[in-house]
């Protein structure tokens, strides 16, 4: 046994130290229950090594101080409506962590009550810096604006074979909820900036759609159907649909097969009225490596047949970086390659 914490002389006169090593445990195990980690846990053993006071620091404390305080009110009283966006070649990385101080690894908690939902902004990445630079400012006060708890989350792919956004968000999803328990997932495009802060970034009873109107297309819904952009799910419902499908390499089609799975699962989409979901869209050419998808229509076509077994479920892929930024983490991750 090892006695590190105790003194191991007292350890060997009492043989209560057993039960008492029990119950230690216990405390242990109720104070990470209800704190997030226990940070410092002080054992003083009185002079005959039979009294005994334990201290459990900081943690305990500010976690039973956070479930007091009260949810934040049904719209919050700092959104400012629609918002004119400017795009400064001249942004650095450095200004946006600068007007961001209170995010911190990513991270953020309205600083007086309790947050109603707990949102991970999932945004698949590469070769798009500057894009992301211009997300990350505008999206942070968008966030803090609303009073979310949220964190954001870049998942990088590494390599040069062709971009497959759906499988950066499978494991986005996957990676993210081994931080925290996430209630809402967010999936994100990087180049796709919303204009108006009631555009809420909450999830609802059904799968949602946020992008009913981009700048370069008049504001106007692409098409009938469309679930592309800006998307978001609770975990429930991501699961139950298995997540995206893993086969869409290059671009296009994946939020479709997204949609015929909702459909599957007799989920139906709900949007934002059109007057406050918009965004704008930073103008951008095609990425080489993230050419049109010629196969999107024969996948879609198949759908039914394979969510299950392609999936979440399916996922495989390997971490090899994770590097908690300060106004996001960062991913990086090797996907593999397309079979053909
Ligand atoms: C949409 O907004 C972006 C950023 O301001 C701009 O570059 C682009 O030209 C706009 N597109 C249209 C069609 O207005
Ligand atoms: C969806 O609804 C149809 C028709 O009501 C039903 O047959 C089917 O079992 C439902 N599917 C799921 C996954 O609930
Ligand atoms: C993420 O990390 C990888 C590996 O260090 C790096 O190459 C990439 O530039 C990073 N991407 C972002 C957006 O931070």
């Amino acid at each position: 046994m090892a006695c590190s914490i105790f003194a191991c002389k007292s350890l060997r006169r009492g043989k209560y130290f057993v039960p008492l090593f029990l119950l230690l445990s216990v405390l242990a195990w109720l104070a990470a229950l209800s704190g997030e980690s226990v940070k410092t846990f002080q054992v003083h053993l009185g002079p005959t090594g039979k009294s005994l006071r334990v201290e459990l620091d900081s943690q305990l404390e500010t976690s039973s101080q956070t479930t007091t305080t009260e949810d934040c009110p049904a719209q919050s009283p700092l959104l400012v409506g629609p918002l004119q966006l400017t795009f400064d070649s001249s942004l650095t990385q450095e200004d946006v962590e600068k007007e961001n101080q209170v995010v911190v690894d990513g991270t953020y908690k309205p600083p007086d009550c309790t947050s109603r939902q707990n949102i991970a902004i999932l945004i698949p990445h590469r070769n798009r810096e500057k894009h992301l630079l211009f997300l990350l400012h505008y999206l942070h006060p968008f966030l803090q604006r609303q009073q979310l708890h949220y964190g954001i989350y870049v998942i990088h792919q590494a390599g040069d074979t062709k971009f497959n956004r759906a499988k950066l968000l499978n494991v986005g999803f996957l990676e993210a909820q081994k931080d925290y328990d996430w209630d809402c997932f967010f999936f994100h495009d990087v180049d796709l900036i919303p204009e108006n802060d009631h555009n809420l970034y909450m999830c609802e009873n059904n799968p949602k759609h946020l992008v009913v109107g981009r700048n370069v297309t008049g504001y106007k819904l692409r098409y009938k159907g469309y679930f592309g952009g800006v998307t978001a799910m609770n975990s429930r419902q991501f699961l139950q649909v298995n997540g995206f499908s893993n086969n869409y390499w290059g671009w296009g089609g994946e939020d479709d097969d997204l949609r015929i799975r909702t459909e599957i699962h007799n989920m139906t989409i709900v949007r934002p009225p059109a007057d406050v979901a918009r965004y704008t869209m930073v103008f951008h050419s095609r990425d080489s490596g993230n050419e049109v998808n010629k196969q999107r229509l024969v996948l879609v076509r198949s759908t039914k047949r394979l969510w299950k077994k392609d999936g979440l479920s399916s996922c495989k892929y390997q971490v090899l970086s994770l590097d908690r930024l300060p106004l996001y983490v960062n991913i990086t991750v090797d996907i593999g390659k397309p079979f053909n």
